[in-house]
């Protein structure tokens, strides 16, 4: 690791956020399981979404109806992860991003945010032609699986960061 990255992690480490989480009692354990609870509300909504993109339950509920209700608890999910995953980071960031799985979460995370933004900018505009269609287009089939995929490597590089 290079020597000005570690030494803003260690800066980060040395934190009051860093401080608090270490050494408050149960602090850490806390928002292991908030970020677990992040982890279901962003990914459970996510899939089904994804797999309503590829064609499952399209006679029960339009895409358009399955955005509006589930897209908006799976961005919750993404926001409670993001902060719950930064304050975990700040207290042990300098051994967390020595891990072999960090470069792997980071980059997956990375990916599957892009694939959000491509959806949303460049798939889900025009939706109006594909709501109800029998089949939805290649690329929202393409979006689901990319976001399945990554979200699932997302899991699993999480898991792996305290055993790599
Ligand atoms: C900015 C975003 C994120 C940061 C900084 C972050 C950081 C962390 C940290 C520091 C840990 C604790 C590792 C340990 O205790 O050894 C962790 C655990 C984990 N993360 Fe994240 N995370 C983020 C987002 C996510 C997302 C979006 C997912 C899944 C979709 C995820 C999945 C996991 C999993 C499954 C664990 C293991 C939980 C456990 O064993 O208790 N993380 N994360």
């Amino acid at each position: 690791m290079p020597e000005w990255l570690e030494q803003i992690l260690r800066e980060l480490q040395g934190s009051p956020l860093g401080d608090a989480v270490r050494t408050t009692p149960f602090m850490y354990a806390t928002l292991e399981s908030l970020h677990i609870l992040g982890i279901a509300l962003l990914v459970g909504p996510a899939f089904a979404f994804d797999l309503r993109l590829l064609g499952v339950g399209r006679r029960l509920v339009p895409v358009t109806k399955a955005a509006r209700y589930l897209l908006p608890v799976s961005h919750l999910g993404l926001a409670i992860t993001v902060l719950t995953g930064i304050s975990l980071f700040s207290a042990q960031a300098v051994g967390v991003a020595g891990s072999g799985a960090a470069p792997w979460k980071l980059g997956l995370l990375l990916v599957a945010g892009l694939n959000v933004l491509i959806f949303h900018r460049g798939v889900y505009p025009r939706v109006d032609e594909w709501a109800e269609a029998a089949r939805t287009p290649i690329p929202a089939r393409v979006s689901a699986v990319v976001s399945m995929t990554t979200w699932t490597g997302v899991i699993f590089a999480g898991r792996f960061l305290a055993y790599v």
